[in-house]
């Protein structure tokens, strides 16, 4: 090749600048993504004024990123992006739990709490007692596991947005499984909620005709020593978004019948989660 760029040659122009002395991983990936990139704006002719829009959008996305709000990692996740890079990294064997996106609203340092208190602390919504085990994959229970808990409440908010209205740690606790590697904990059954849509990523959902809306679940990030971590959610069952949720995090195996409870609480949630030995 000449070296000069051309519209034929030009994933290639750009490719062939790498240095001799670069990472090979780092080589790997910034040739596929110019590939990708330059047969993108190929096969759709991008225009002048939408390589500007284009611009623009990732502007104004990363403007709207601070300590408390990452736009791009949104802009990732209604991309569906976050979950095939979740999928990517996390295949397992049948049997073992399936993952799901993490999302923006973890906090860490939730109360450690003792097995059948309550995670709710606003007094608000449908009461759920959350009931299961945490097993390996030939059934066994597991010891010291640490449970992570958080989920919206029953106004479809996360207490770190509404930092003023709802205590810190409502809807969130950490649980650890005993020998039994049996959990319970109540709080309440989560409802759908609008991902933050008063940025780029809601305005493009809207140009796209797409709602923001993720069905009901429970948050669950899962630890136990010698064992690969599982971040995943519980869906409630029959939730309208189900089948189109906002962030594609939806999987058949998560979909969790929520079943009238026994008075203590209006309902219950009980799932295992099976967890994967680490090689
Ligand atoms: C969540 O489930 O909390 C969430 C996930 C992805 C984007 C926004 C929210
Ligand atoms: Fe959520």
């Amino acid at each position: 090749m000449s070296g000069y760029f051309t519209e034929e040659n030009s994933a290639d122009a750009v490719n062939e600048r790498m240095g001799d002395e670069v990472s090979p991983r780092l080589a790997e990936i910034m040739e596929s993504l110019v590939r990708h990139l330059h047969a993108f704006a190929k096969d759709v002719n991008l225009t002048q004024a939408e390589w500007e829009a284009a611009i623009g959008f990732l502007t104004e996305t990363g403007r709207m990123c601070s300590d408390e709000r990452q736009e791009f990692i949104l802009l990732s996740d209604v991309l569906g992006f976050s979950m095939l890079v979740d999928a990517i990294n996390n295949r397992r064997p049948a049997g073992a739990t399936e993952n799901t996106v993490f999302g923006p609203f973890h906090v860490a340092g939730a109360p450690e709490r003792q097995m059948g208190d309550t995670v709710s602390e606003d007094g608000k919504g449908e009461t759920c007692l959350f009931e299961g085990r945490v097993l390996d994959l030939d059934g066994n229970p597991i010891e010291g596991a640490r449970i992570d808990v958080w989920c919206d409440n029953a106004d479809g908010f996360y207490s770190v947005q509404q930092p003023e209205e709802q205590p810190k740690w409502n809807n969130r606790g950490i649980f650890t499984t005993g020998p039994d590697g049996h959990y319970s904990f109540r709080g309440i059954k989560p409802v759908s909620y609008p991902i933050p849509d008063d940025g780029p990523v809601g305005k493009m959902l809207a140009a796209l005709g797409r709602h923001p809306f993720r069905p009901a679940h429970m948050h669950f990030l899962i630890t136990a020593p010698g064992f690969d971590t599982v971040v995943t959610h519980t869906f409630v069952d029959g939730d309208p978004y189900l089948t189109s949720d906002a962030v594609f995090g939806v999987k058949q195996s998560l979909i969790t019948d929520f079943k009238p409870g026994d008075g203590d609480t209006q309902w219950r949630c009980d799932f295992d989660f099976v967890m994967v030995e680490k090689c």
